[in-house]
């Protein structure tokens, strides 16, 4: 982020909280940025309520070896997401390593945790009871009961409220802090620059490479991460499905005039801009129309809170580069928004739905409005023009980068990279609901590829002159533990319905390549489970499987299920277990399995299914073929990328 305090860089926290003279620290370990949404708008909360001094703290930016020396009055709050398998977020990984191995008794902290979570997945929230039992463990003591809130219910957002009102009480009860009433205070001055242009250099319009001013050298060599991305050139794109209505865009990215590096099985990180749709809908609803084009520049007011972009900026900018502004809202927005209504009846309705978990649910929630659509259903129309651009700014949560799994093998393709993306598309009553990041890449490939005008949303990246600058999307490479065995002579099973084929294209491509490298090279049995609806509908890289069939000769098995296509469901489990007695034998020669794609179902029941392959073929109990299961996931023998 871009920091305007006086100590930016200091990571001795106990330092950092008297410069700032603070009293208390709301920590997050945030992948998706929702954590870390939380945790500004709880610091803030907790301020203006209660008065304390308070310090939204990366857990990435501190060191935590004098955690037990802080002013015991200090209150820490641990906003902590788990990510994947059971694993800490990339900016908490250090923090839990040395909760692990180096932190010692720590009587003096005083704590609580909120977990993110997503129960469909095998390790719900494990980051977060894990730090509240830790801490439990070392003495620490907790002033608030430990929460957690679920996404894969979808129930985030109101388990968040819940457990925030029991910590207030705490707050009230047990620290005997005194409640007062919310009052919005800015965390930023916003500046009009009169005599700055859009044009101008100095003036960012949204471009990632903004980032660098001052460091032009950087643009090419990177680090690239995700706060710096690489600009690279989108060079080929293709549609993959032949349905009428849903689309799936095969995208491929060049790195080369980079240094950036990725191996099979790595995420592509794509940082999208939001549909000019989305943008016109916003400008209306803030009457934002005159000003688009206008320059401002931001200074904070609270020398510990990082501005949330580069500035001198256009208000548009920031609307279509740096807001999540066509998402879901949570009840508290409207409260909090509630203020600045254009009408007392708005008003009214806003604080009305924003008390009412029901009726928000099912007005707002449930029709899939975002925030711009709420307020001017609860307007009727009418624009809301007196809320400040500031409030907005700290209201709506930062524009995230979207995750791929990459489906090109960096050894077939070393400065390439592929994703096959499905677009996110949803036909409400009220209004097509479009992902960010996949209609953008499907609006490029309509772009590139003249054949192909259907889409659902239309986007403008870096201004008018140029539609995508010769299309460009910024992107950085995450690296993922979802890794081919080292020995290619060891058999692997491959499981990925859906999108969930993108990383088995990419490890069946890295075979073909290891293949053509070197003919004395032995390969293990490679075995895919392909699934999709229909064949003539959803197949994916139909016209590419012969050629690596062909390639691998008999080391290759491809099973197929159509779900849609006889009376029954065939699924890749099904297929799964028509062959028990063939993969349970690879299973024995030490085979790898890999699963890639649904997080909420498919994953669980395939591996139940395997479960039932080994109890069956080895006349074991269900629990103990469970065991052994649990057991190659420990040794990286079962490998789920899901989501
Ligand atoms: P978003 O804008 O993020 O929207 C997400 C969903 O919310 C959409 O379904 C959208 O329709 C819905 N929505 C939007 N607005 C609202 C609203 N107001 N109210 C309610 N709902 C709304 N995806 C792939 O296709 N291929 C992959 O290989 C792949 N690999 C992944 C790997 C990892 C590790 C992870 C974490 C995810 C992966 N994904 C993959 C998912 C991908 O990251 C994105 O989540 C997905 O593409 C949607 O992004 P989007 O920006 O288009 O949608
Ligand atoms: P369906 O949509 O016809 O139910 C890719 O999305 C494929 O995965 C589709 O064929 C889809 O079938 C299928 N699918 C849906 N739920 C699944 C599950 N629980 N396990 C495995 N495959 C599933």
């Amino acid at each position: 982020g871009f920091i305007a305090g006086g100590d930016e860089g200091e990571r001795d926290l106990i330092v950092k909280l008297r410069n700032n003279n603070k009293n208390c620290v709301v920590f997050y370990g945030s992948q998706t940025g929702t954590a870390e949404d939380y945790a500004h708008k709880l610091a803030k909360e907790l301020h203006s309520k209660f008065g304390l001094g308070v310090l939204a703290a990366d857990l990435a930016d501190y060191d935590y070896d004098n955690l037990q020396d802080l002013d015991p009055n200090c209150l820490m709050f641990f906003m902590v997401a788990t990510y994947g398998e059971g694993e800490p977020t990339d900016n908490a990984v250090e923090f839990f390593n040395w909760l692990e191995t180096e932190a010692e008794q720590m009587e003096n902290l005083k704590f609580t945790v909120f977990g993110l979570g997503n129960s469909t997945y095998e390790f719900y929230n494990a980051m977060g009871s894990k730090l509240n039992d830790k801490l439990e463990l070392l003495g620490a003591q907790r002033f608030a009961p430990y929460g957690q809130g679920d996404d894969g219910l979808g129930t985030m957002d109101e388990d968040f409220l819940a457990w925030k009102e029991e910590c207030f009480d705490s707050l009230k009860n047990n620290v005997n802090l005194e409640e007062h009433e919310l009052k919005y205070e800015p965390s930023f001055e916003l500046f009009d620059e009169l005599s700055l242009l859009s044009a101008d250099e100095s003036v960012s319009n949204g471009e990632p490479n903004k980032l660098y001013i001052g460091n032009v050298k950087e643009i090419t060599r990177g680090p690239f991460d995700h706060l710096h991305p690489f600009l690279a050139r989108v060079t080929k794109t293709k549609e993959l499905f032949t349905s009428k209505d849903r689309y799936c865009v095969h995208a491929e990215f060049d790195l080369s005039p980079s240094n950036l590096k990725y191996t099979t099985g790595d995420h592509l990180a794509i940082w999208p801009s939001n549909s000019n749709e989305d943008v016109e809908k916003f400008i209306a609803c803030f009457n934002l129309g005159e000003k688009r084009n206008a320059v401002f520049s931001l200074k904070t007011l609270d020398s510990t809170v990082q501005l949330p972009f580069y500035t001198p900026i256009t208000y548009e900018a920031v609307v279509r580069h740096h807001m999540e502004i066509s998402g879901p809202i949570s009840r508290q927005s409207l409260k909090s928004v509630a203020p600045f209504a254009p009408t007392e009846a708005a008003k009214k309705e806003c604080l009305r739905l924003g008390s009412d978990k029901s009726e928000f649910a099912e007005k707002i929630h449930n029709k899939k409005l975002n925030l711009a659509d709420a307020l001017l259903q609860i307007s009727s129309g009418t624009p809301w023009d007196s809320v400040t651009f500031v409030f907005l700014i700290e209201l709506i949560a930062s524009l995230q980068p979207r995750y791929y799994s990459i489906s090109s093998s960096s050894l077939a393709e070393k400065s390439t990279i592929h994703v096959t993306a499905v677009v996110e598309a949803d036909i409400t009553e009220e209004k097509v609901v479009t992902g960010v990041a996949t209609n953008l890449l499907k609006d490029i490939e309509v772009s590139q590829n003249a054949s192909d005008d259907r889409r659902y949303a239309t986007y403008d990246l870096w201004g008018p002159k140029n539609k995508f600058e010769k299309f460009k999307l910024p992107v950085h490479v995450r690296r993922s533990t979802f890794k081919l065995p080292s020995n290619p002579s060891t058999p692997i099973i491959l499981v990925g319905p859906g999108t969930g084929v993108a990383p088995m294209r990419a490890f069946v491509r890295e075979r073909v390549a290891l293949l053509k490298a070197s003919d004395s090279i032995k390969l293990g049995k490679t075995v895919l489970f392909y699934g999709c609806r229909r064949r003539d509908e959803d197949y994916l890289y139909r016209e590419e499987w012969p050629d690596y069939a062909r390639a691998l000769g008999d080391s290759f098995e491809m099973n197929v299920a159509f779900s849609r296509e006889g009376s029954k469901k065939v699924y890749v489990q099904d297929n799964i277990l028509s062959k028990a007695k063939n993969l349970n034998e690879l299973l024995e020669a030490g085979a790898f399995i890999y699963v890639c794609g649904d997080a909420s179902k498919m994953a669980r029941d395939v591996q139940n299914a395997f479960v039932q392959i080994i109890s069956e073929e080895r006349s074991i109990s269900f629990e103990r073929a469970s065991e052994l299961v649990r057991s190659l996931k420990v040794q990286n023998r079962y490998q789920e990328d899901v989501w």
